[in-house]
């Protein structure tokens, strides 16, 4: 809604700025786009899970399935899988996560469902892990996001 209303942003900022004592130029660093994030706490996006955690040793693994020909039918179990053969010895988080988003040509978010992953704690080395395909809408821009010590992305794929 910032984007349609940017005199209030404006204003918003400018109430901002004397508040906190911050110049009016540092505040309007804050994008809408960011803003607008922030204020959806039920989807998420891969950058700002990672920015929490540790980012010692960072490693991004290929995902290989799902791909831009994967279909996946809602309530059938399928399979994720991503490339180990660059996996350093030492990674920060063995331990992944995979995540159902989306993401559409008119924006950057990945739309993650944050709340309810795919699968969880499962072993980065094992390079696969099953999950079962949720009763979502049929979408041909899915994206599955592997969360670990990396924060990499399928390409697009459908659920139909
Ligand atoms: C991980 O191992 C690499 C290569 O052995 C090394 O350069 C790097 O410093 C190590 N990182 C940590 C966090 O131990
Ligand atoms: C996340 O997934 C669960 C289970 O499929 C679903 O009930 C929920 O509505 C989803 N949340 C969002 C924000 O899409």
């Amino acid at each position: 809604m910032f984007f349609f209303l940017p005199s209030s942003l404006i204003a918003f900022l400018s109430v901002f700025a004397s508040t906190f004592g911050v110049a009016p130029i540092d505040a309007l660093a804050i994008s809408p786009l960011s803003l607008a994030r922030r204020q959806d706490s039920s989807l998420g996006d891969a950058s700002s899970v990672l920015s929490t955690l540790d980012r010692r040793t960072v490693w991004n693994p290929r995902i290989e399935h799902p791909n831009a020909q994967t279909t996946w039918k809602s309530g059938t179990r399928v399979t994720v899988t991503w490339d180990t053969s660059s996996m350093p010895q030492n990674v920060s988080n063995s331990h992944g996560k995979v995540l159902l988003g989306y993401m559409t040509d008119s924006s950057e978010s990945e739309n993650l469902n944050t709340t309810h992953p795919l699968a969880d704690g499962f072993l980065l080395t094992a390079g696969k892990v099953e999950v079962q395909v949720p009763q979502v809408p049929s979408r041909k821009d899915y994206i599955v996001v592997l969360l670990g010590d990396s924060g990499n992305h399928s390409p697009r794929f459908t659920i139909a």
